[in-house]
């Protein structure tokens, strides 16, 4: 297992200066991260896929380092914008939009990747004469789950070959330009081989539009979680990949661009989830290790079964016990860490949950009426609140109930 790259002390310090439950994320990590990327995919448009954390303090930075946005909502949209993000560096491929988010997006300035023949009809009788970008499902889907499995023959997820004469027709009753195809098979690929073939169907469709002028072959980069996967090996995908898109362009005979948008990738090893041992329960057959964060802040064990790697500090002698990291939610599925071998911590212990700074806070709730964390930037000995926790107010202000105290 890669080592924690929070250690016991300034854990504790954290801890101490924090409080638990908190996600820290490593400035370096983040920052070698998008400069690992940006080296990889010279003369590129990178978009970092902004769902995976929208902490706007990591998306400054994201920014600093020459890289867009792949937005899905006309809020994401809305804090890119107000972050700084150049209408140009913004994409916006969101799902089964409704009116009103085609016409806040499009008020924007932002240019929408659209999946859906009724999404596009929508938007040519709204606002004519725009450009559009056509996001594809070319039948080869790819992820660590299910659940995150975004083309082929199941997906919910954009237009069919079949779809493209009528698409075709629509943009052409309203004036529409198609300057971007794209696709997104999937979350967590391992296999540059399957990424380049699921390349080809959408290279064959180039030729089709004459207006093109980007290509994006999507996100879904592989971080290794568990000990028996590796680091996928960057710079080697960054090569393949240009030189097929590359070819695809000399035969086309007209400038295109590539585009990729990794989410993952660029924020998931800088984050960990900091959390306290409150209580520590054994059965018969097992030991409960009971912290204060769960599946309402990372929610990923709950719903993919994920696993992420963990540490609990200080370290502690002992004999290991069959150990489950569990939550405070009301649910037997709050579970962060199922059946882990070691010396179980003791309460008012540390437990680092590592890997957590994709899809991490960004898909925390409130169920149980519980808050969300505070986050925290770590950047070298500095350490800074860049999210505060949330209280009581913070979970009751929706609708017309007005907080008391
Ligand atoms: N582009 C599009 C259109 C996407 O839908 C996604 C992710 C990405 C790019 C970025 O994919 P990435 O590089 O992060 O793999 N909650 C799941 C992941 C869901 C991903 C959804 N779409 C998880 O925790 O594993």
């Amino acid at each position: 297992m890669k080592p924690v790259w929070l250690g016991p002390k300034r854990a504790a310090r954290l801890a101490e200066r924090f409080g638990t439950p908190t996600y820290a994320y490593s400035a370096k990590i983040l920052r070698g991260r998008c400069r690992a990327m940006t080296r990889a995919f010279p003369a590129t448009q990178i978009r970092y896929a902004m769902k995976a954390n929208a902490n706007p303090t990591l998306l400054r930075r994201i920014r600093a380092e020459g890289i867009g946005v792949d937005t899905v909502s006309r809020y994401e949209v809305r804090l890119a914008k107000e972050l700084g993000f150049a209408r140009k560096d913004i994409l916006y491929s969101g799902n089964n939009p409704d009116n009103e988010e085609l016409d806040a997006v499009h008020r924007a300035g932002v240019m929408l990747n659209l999946d859906a023949l009724s999404s596009l009809r929508r938007y040519g009788a709204r606002f004519p004469n725009s450009p559009v970008s056509l996001r594809m499902n070319l039948e080869i889907g790819a992820g660590h789950h299910p659940h995150v499995v975004t083309a082929g023959p199941d997906s919910k997820f954009g237009l069919s070959v079949d779809d493209l004469p009528e698409a075709e027709a629509i943009a052409r009753r309203f004036g529409m330009r198609i300057v971007g195809l794209h696709q997104h098979i999937g979350s967590g690929v391992f296999e540059l081989d399957l990424f380049l073939r699921a390349m080809e169907p959408l290279i064959q469709l180039l030729p089709r539009f004459p207006a093109l002028e980007f290509v994006d072959v999507g996100g879904g980069f592989g971080v290794p979680y568990r000990d028996d996967e590796a680091d996928i090996d960057l710079e080697h995908w960054g090569q393949q990949i240009r030189a097929r898109i590359g070819r695809a362009v000399a035969d086309l005979g007209r400038p295109l661009r590539l585009a990729i948008e990794p989410g993952r990738y660029l924020v998931c090893e800088a984050g960990v989830l900091v959390t306290r041992v409150t209580t520590v329960k054994r059965t018969q057959d097992r030991t409960f290790v009971g912290v204060d964060s769960g599946m309402h802040h990372l929610i990923r064990p709950a719903l993919y079964q994920s696993y992420h790697p963990l540490t609990a500090w200080p370290r502690r002698e002992g004999t290991p016990e069959r150990c489950f990291v569990v939550g405070p939610i009301c649910e037997s599925g709050d579970v962060l860490a199922e059946e882990r071998t070691l010396v179980a911590p003791e309460e008012g212990d540390l437990v680092v949950i590592a890997n957590a700074g994709a899809y991490g806070y960004a898909m925390a709730s409130h169920y149980n009426l519980r808050a969300r964390p505070a986050e925290v930037l770590v950047d070298g000995d500095a350490m800074k609140r860049i999210r505060g926790r949330e209280r009581y107010r913070d979970l009751v202000r929706a609708g017309d109930l007005r907080p008391r105290g």
